[in-house]
């Protein structure tokens, strides 16, 4: 039987602990809606005793998210009263509002971080616990370092504030240190006695990736009884972080035969949540980041294009459009073999007559590709327009001229200063050579609008980023646009050993997949 696993994210929490996370109000209540939709059961909203801010800011999620009654607000607080309070009073505006308090059960934390015994802290837990209750109908209790305590005391712990009236106990691998198998096995034992105290009370697992065994361990817990994991988005928290939320919901959904348990995310937001909390946090996500990184989906080899193009399921477990991604990316590289190409191009509506034409074509492909390293649609129809040219043999009066559509940068020049930023551009467009100025508030939005005057495409610039590559050598620009008239969003990158020309060739690239898209499919060779 399907069990249904509460999914408690605590982004806002432990992986605003990220140093150079902190979030400001409004952001935290973006980012909570965002949730919201993803369809997460319970949402952490923050530490209120930290500071009046994150007070203020768990008190606006609570109002105006957790105005509905299928989502559950909390907050963090230590088992004192200051801090049970905090959290109340912020969490209470909401429909369904929880305390959740944690305190260590190990014996470093108990005899070298608080120097009481364990029979003093089980008594602080039990107290905490039963003024927490007198607040608030749902109290989350967390064991801290429970993968490093010793089980009797653990088990005592679990079993005295159970009877205090916690209606949630949370099991914490704080440091990372827990193996699946024997992490599994410990959830197990816990399960057992916890059904037999209480079978209401919710028992649920946090687990971070210090060795990188976040996700494996938060699932080996489901499997051995758990019913709720603890999990962030990207999978960001304190040092390497928390279970990301998109690999273990994946898995379970994945590998439903194996876990028998579902969750009620949503899993078409994935991406856009990913999207949103790098954004507003400022952390990148890996590239190669299972499910969320830019790679995950991304099929560069020629083998693997080849065989995906044969039968997606060769190589793709995970759907890209499950998660919210609109279509498998294949990146054109100098690695990606004939079919990937053939496929492009007929996509692009361009169909080579004869195997010797597909051969030429795909010649000049490979030496496009060595040189710019990732090829573009619009780089097609140049390839392809070049071999047409230079066979001579027009078949088609609107093949004319595809390249005269691209814009491509000629040369730029940047003064960046405090009082006035400005960029003269030139861009070429077929034989055509077009200068332009323009100032910004900074030197890429003096360079964007240059570009953009020249265009003249009514678009929205809605993320840029420029990133190093290769150890300092080159930096990769990346920019997504969205297009005013319809909300159409392209996504571009471009690398080079100068920023700014990497900043406009990614954004040249972007407005190039536009014009591609204007374009009669209708070259035949
Ligand atoms: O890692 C941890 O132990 C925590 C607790 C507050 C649940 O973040
Ligand atoms: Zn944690």
């Amino acid at each position: 039987m399907t069990r249904k696993i509460l999914v408690f994210d605590t982004t806002l929490r432990d992986g605003e602990q990220v140093p150079g996370a902190k979030l400001n109000l409004y952001e935290k209540v973006e980012i909570a809606q965002q949730l919201k939709k993803l369809g997460v059961d319970i949402i952490e909203a923050g530490f209120p005793a930290s500071s009046q801010g994150d007070f203020d800011a768990v008190r606006a999620v609570a109002e105006r998210v957790g105005n509905t009654s299928d989502i559950m607000i909390t907050a963090l607080a230590r088992a004192v009263q200051y801090d049970i309070d905090r959290v109340y009073e912020a969490v209470k505006y909401a429909q369904n509002p929880m305390i959740h308090m944690v305190l260590g059960t190990s014996d470093i934390h108990v005899e070298k971080k608080f120097s009481k015994s364990k029979d003093q802290i089980l008594q602080i837990g039990v107290d905490a616990v039963k003024y927490a209750r007198t607040l608030c109908p749902q109290v989350q209790y967390s064991t801290e370092d429970a993968s490093r305590s010793d089980f009797d005391y653990l088990w005592t712990t679990i079993e005295a504030v159970m009877k205090a009236g916690a209606t949630m106990i949370n099991v914490p691998d704080t440091v990372g240190y827990a193996e699946p198998e024997e992490w599994g096995h410990l959830i197990y034992r816990l399960n057992d006695r916890m059904k037999n105290v209480n079978p209401d009370v919710i028992l649920s697992v946090h687990c971070h990736n210090d060795l990188g065994m976040a996700t494996a361990n938060t699932l080996a817990a489901v499997k051995n009884g758990a019913d709720k994991v603890e999990v962030t988005i990207n999978g960001i928290g304190e040092r390497a972080g928390n279970a990301a939320l998109e690999e273990v919901v994946m898995a379970l959904k994945t590998r439903n035969q194996i876990y028998e348990a579902t969750t009620g995310i949503n899993t078409r937001e994935i991406i856009n949540t990913s999207r949103l909390v790098s954004s507003f946090m400022g952390l990148d996500v890996q590239v190669n980041k299972a499910i969320t990184g830019d790679n995950a989906f991304a099929h560069s080899s020629g083998i693997h294009q080849d065989g995906l193009l044969k039968s997606r399921d060769a190589y793709e477990i995970v759907h890209p459009e499950d998660v919210g991604l609109e279509d498998m990316e294949l990146v054109l590289t100098a690695r990606s073999g004939r079919h990937a190409v053939k496929n492009a191009l007929e996509k692009l509506g361009i169909a080579p007559q004869s195997t010797d034409d597909f051969e030429a074509i795909f010649e000049k492909f490979l030496q496009l590709a060595d040189a710019k390293k990732e090829v573009y649609n619009h780089d097609l129809y140049v390839i392809v327009e070049s071999y047409y040219e230079a066979t001579d043999s027009a078949t088609n009066e609107s093949t004319t001229a595809f390249s005269d559509a691209f814009y491509d940068l000629q040369d730029l020049q940047v003064i960046s200063n405090s009082t006035f930023p400005s960029a003269s551009i030139r861009l070429t467009r077929g034989a055509d050579v077009i200068p332009a100025s323009a100032v910004g508030t900074g030197p890429v939005d003096a360079l964007y609008s240059a570009i953009a005057s020249v265009t003249k495409i009514d678009a929205k610039l809605v993320e840029y980023n420029i990133s190093s590559v290769s150890r300092g050598k080159e930096a990769l620009g990346k920019v997504k646009i969205t297009l005013e008239y319809n909300g159409e969003t392209y996504m571009s990158k471009a690398a080079d050993t100068d920023i700014l020309r990497a900043s406009a060739l990614a954004y040249i690239n972007a407005i190039n997949s536009i014009i591609v898209e204007t374009l009669q499919p209708t070259i035949h060779v």
